[in-house]
């Protein structure tokens, strides 16, 4: 009988109850279920991926704003905003470790694109700063509404704990969002069209985040 700690129950009966477990003996626990086969080891890469690489960004873009907002009145809410990112970008962190998922190769391209994005609308003001939270956080929302609904359709059981993770970061995002627009993002003169460039952008890194 081999020791492993692939459930819970294996850990703590130190015996292994499903052939998973042997495969799987040296693998630490995650909220990631481990994977059956290459398709859905190449699934939840990508997912998780993509994933780590939206909380990457939000938070140098949210650095990005503190770095000219800091100071400001506005400083302690985007600061709020930060410190919830960081949580989230440590839980991918941690994720990514256990599951030996690569990150991104363009972790350094949204390291600096998140950063002036954040640093060049929070120039424009509070306003700006707020419109680009606004549009950020509502497509990091939809992101994850999708991988819910796609994890919901192919298994909640098995992905219970995964999808627990999501949706709590979701709701903190619809929160950021709602933030920005109580705090005058819709005021910025072409709000509309920094919107949609944003969305535009975040469409982009998404598509290009799962695969590279
Ligand atoms: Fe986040
Ligand atoms: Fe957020």
């Amino acid at each position: 009988v081999a020791q492993c700690c692939c459930t819970v129950a294996c850990c703590i009966l130190r015996v292994c109850t499903a052939d998973s477990c042997l495969q799987n003996s040296a693998r630490a626990y995650s909220v990631v279920p481990a994977p059956r086969d290459s398709a859905e080891k190449e699934m939840m890469h990508r997912m998780l991926r993509v994933d780590h690489a939206g909380e990457y960004g939000a938070n140098r873009i949210y650095a990005g704003q503190m770095a000219v907002l800091g100071r400001s009145r506005t400083g302690p809410l985007i600061q709020q905003m930060w410190d919830q990112e960081k949580k989230h970008l440590s839980k991918f962190n941690e994720i990514l470790a256990e599951n030996r998922v690569r990150p991104t190769a363009l972790l350094p391209l949204w390291n600096l694109a998140g950063f002036v994005l954040g640093a060049s609308t929070a120039l424009l003001g509070k306003e700006g700063a707020m419109a680009c939270t606004v549009a950020v956080e509502e497509s990091i929302s939809e992101h994850y509404n999708s991988q819910i609904r796609a994890l919901m359709e192919s298994d909640p059981e098995r992905y219970t704990e995964l999808l627990q993770v999501i949706k709590e970061f979701r709701d903190d995002e619809m929160d950021h969002h709602d933030t920005g627009l109580e705090h005058d993002a819709e005021s910025l003169p072409g709000y509309w069209l920094l919107k949609n460039a944003i969305q535009l952008g975040c469409k982009a890194a998404i598509y290009v985040s799962q695969r590279v």
